[in-house]
């Protein structure tokens, strides 16, 4: 996942150099050199470094956290906790000595719960630590609602909040294709259908690749996220952050419609959610309180 954030990061243009870290020795040089072969083809001339060693990360403005282990089928994200937190939080605190002043982008699941720990370790003010996950679950229903042959996934918009699990909550009042209410154009057992293949995406993915987790959308998810702080582009994402009281929600980390700037967080986007949608997503910020507690 950390090899497909860095191509598009790099074909971005937009960053003098991407460091690529991982603990296989060779591993991350190997991958970075290989990218780098493609620069010519490819166009980009951003410097990508491979390394073992965090020090790498000196000075580095942006960091996506993609460290731990990948569900195998029949295993929940929640399942992976204990295992996860063990790697996420050494690798947030050298984040915090190396580069002090960066945003951390976290993508190890369970995601919400990883988030947090992140900011805790890193000691981070939370404006800096995002999770990764309403960008890839908002995408994935945008290409499912494109697979009905209505529009291109590019024409159809959407939200995933919530969590990025089974309180994920897709506020179909707030869904457009071409502009028009998805509802006035998807209905009925169709649209449900959508909704519940979308929530249960990353579950499908794994049964199918049985070694590992989705790879391609979630690395091109948190390069998303990161070119939107570096561009300032204004472009309104879900990510998992804390609201501090937006959607009256507050204490937590659940997935809401943000803006992010160079430094990170910027503001949070409330959105007109109709009564049950707001209810819904209350409800899955309280779940993940208590699911984040367990992990504090
Ligand atoms: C997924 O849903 C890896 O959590 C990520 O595929």
């Amino acid at each position: 996942m950390g090899s497909i954030a860095t191509v598009r990061l790099a074909e971005s243009d937009l960053f003098e150099e991407v460091v690529l870290i991982d603990l296989v020795e060779g591993l991350a040089a190997g991958i970075a050199l290989d990218l780098w072969h493609d620069a010519s083809i490819a166009r980009f001339s951003t410097r990508i470094i491979g390394s073992e060693d965090m020090a790498a990360l000196a000075g580095v403005d942006y960091v996506i956290v993609t460290a731990g282990k990948p569900r195998t089928p029949g295993m929940t994200r929640t399942d992976l906790t204990s295992a996860n937190a063990a790697v996420v939080g050494p690798v947030c605190e050298q984040i915090a000595r190396h580069a002090p002043r960066c945003v951390i982008v976290v993508v190890t699941n369970p995601l919400e719960e990883m988030t947090h720990l992140a900011q805790m370790r890193s000691g981070f003010p939370s404006e800096r630590v995002l999770g990764m996950a309403g960008v890839l679950d908002s995408a994935r229903f945008c290409s499912l609602v494109g697979l009905t042959g209505l529009a291109l996934p590019s024409e159809v918009e959407a939200f995933a909040l919530g969590s990025h699990g089974p309180e994920m909550v897709i506020p179909l009042s707030q869904a457009r294709i071409k502009g028009r209410p998805l509802t006035d154009l998807i209905t009925g057992d169709q649209l449900d259908a959508i909704v519940e293949r979308t929530r249960d995406s990353g579950a499908e993915v794994v049964s199918l690749l049985k070694t590992g987790s989705a790879y391609f959308a979630p690395g091109h998810c948190a390069a998303l996220m990161v070119t939107a702080m570096a561009s300032h582009s204004g472009q309104v994402l879900a990510c998992a952050v804390d609201p501090k009281g937006s959607y009256g929600i507050r204490d937590t980390r659940v997935g809401v419609p943000v803006r992010l700037g160079p430094a990170g967080l910027e503001s949070v986007v409330e959105l007109p959610l109709e009564p049950g949608e707001l209810t819904a997503l209350r409800e899955s910020a309280d779940r993940l309180r208590e699911r984040i507690n367990e992990v504090a």
